[in-house]
């Protein structure tokens, strides 16, 4: 079974102070911590089994947050990662703990929505060779990894942030590799900002022909939340979403109850410790009250 891993260290430093002394992915987007959206995007691929990777300063809260994962259906593991060495080090940290079973690595600020996306993701995860990585259109890709590809879609190069980009697809921070991926995340050399880079990841499985691309469709938000900014834009964007449906977006419980991976009496009891908030209401909607 494929195994999740969230990657949510960093320094957060263009949200200072804001992240001063407090985990990025532990801000709030709207009604709920940042981190329960790529969380959800994971349960919506229907994988449980999750390693959470942050700070030595951070980890403990996101511990005290989402627990063992039962309130939610999933079981979740917990490990350091002592300096943002770069992204595909999250690999060699969850090496134990994928034991050798294909992953699906989120990136903890990633923010996705769409009704697209659990069909692609169920798909993509059936295919366990090799590594897929997920773009996005976007007018201005310079400050992204940038895939350009041929018609059969097959990947051509990748680029990270490039002046003058070949194509307008931009990559996100959702990444599924096979079995490979900690030892050839092993034996990458840090780039000149002395972190080991994704992109670097990419090229070994472009050069061994197992690179794969998705792109998520015209029909998918793909939020940034990198900035005072962009962190409104997206809370914004969820308010409007949730009080136009009256559905809430990367309800963890909700989802693991649809799942039933769940059952009421575990539902009941997260909507009575949370009564007093629009969410627990809402988690009490969920069971016809
Ligand atoms: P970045 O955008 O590189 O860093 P950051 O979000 O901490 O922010 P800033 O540029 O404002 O200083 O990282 C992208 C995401 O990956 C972010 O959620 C932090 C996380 N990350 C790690 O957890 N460990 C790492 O080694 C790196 C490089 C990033």
């Amino acid at each position: 079974m494929r195994k999740g891993i969230i990657l949510a260290g960093g320094k957060g430093t263009r949200l200072y102070p804001l992240t001063s002394v407090v985990s990025k992915q532990l801000l709030h987007v709207y009604d709920k911590p940042m981190v329960y959206y790529p969380l959800s995007l994971l349960m919506f691929a229907n994988i449980r089994d999750i390693l959470v990777i942050s700070t030595p300063h951070d980890l403990p809260k996101y511990e005290e947050l989402l627990g063992d994962g039962s309130d939610f259906g999933l079981n979740l593991s917990y490990k350091v990662q002592l300096a943002p060495r770069g992204l595909p080090e999250a690999f060699i940290l969850a090496e134990d703990f994928l034991d050798g079973a294909p992953s699906a690595l989120i990136l903890g600020d990633n923010i996705f929505f769409g009704s697209g996306i659990p069909p692609l993701l169920e798909k993509v995860s059936a295919d366990r060779e090799g590594m897929h990585i997920f773009s996005y259109l976007v007018q201005d890709p310079r400050e992204y990894g940038v895939v350009e590809i041929n018609e059969k879609r097959e990947v051509i190069s990748i680029e990270e942030k490039p002046q003058n980009p070949k194509s307008n697809l931009a990559l996100t921070g959702l990444y599924f590799c096979d079995h490979q991926a900690p030892a050839l995340a092993k034996a990458l050399k840090p780039s000149a900002r002395g972190e080991i880079e994704i992109i670097d990841l990419m090229k070994q499985y472009h050069k061994i022909e197992q690179l794969k691309m998705q792109q998520f469709g015209r029909g998918t938000a793909w939020l940034d939340t990198g900035n005072p900014d962009s962190l409104l834009d997206a809370s914004n964007f969820i308010a409007t979403i949730e009080r136009r449906q009256g559905f809430k977006v990367a309800c963890l419980e909700e989802i693991a109850f649809n799942k039933e991976w769940i059952n009421r009496e575990t539902l009941e009891r997260l909507a009575e410790k949370q009564r007093n908030s629009f969410y627990g209401k809402y988690l009490y909607t969920l069971l016809g009250y």
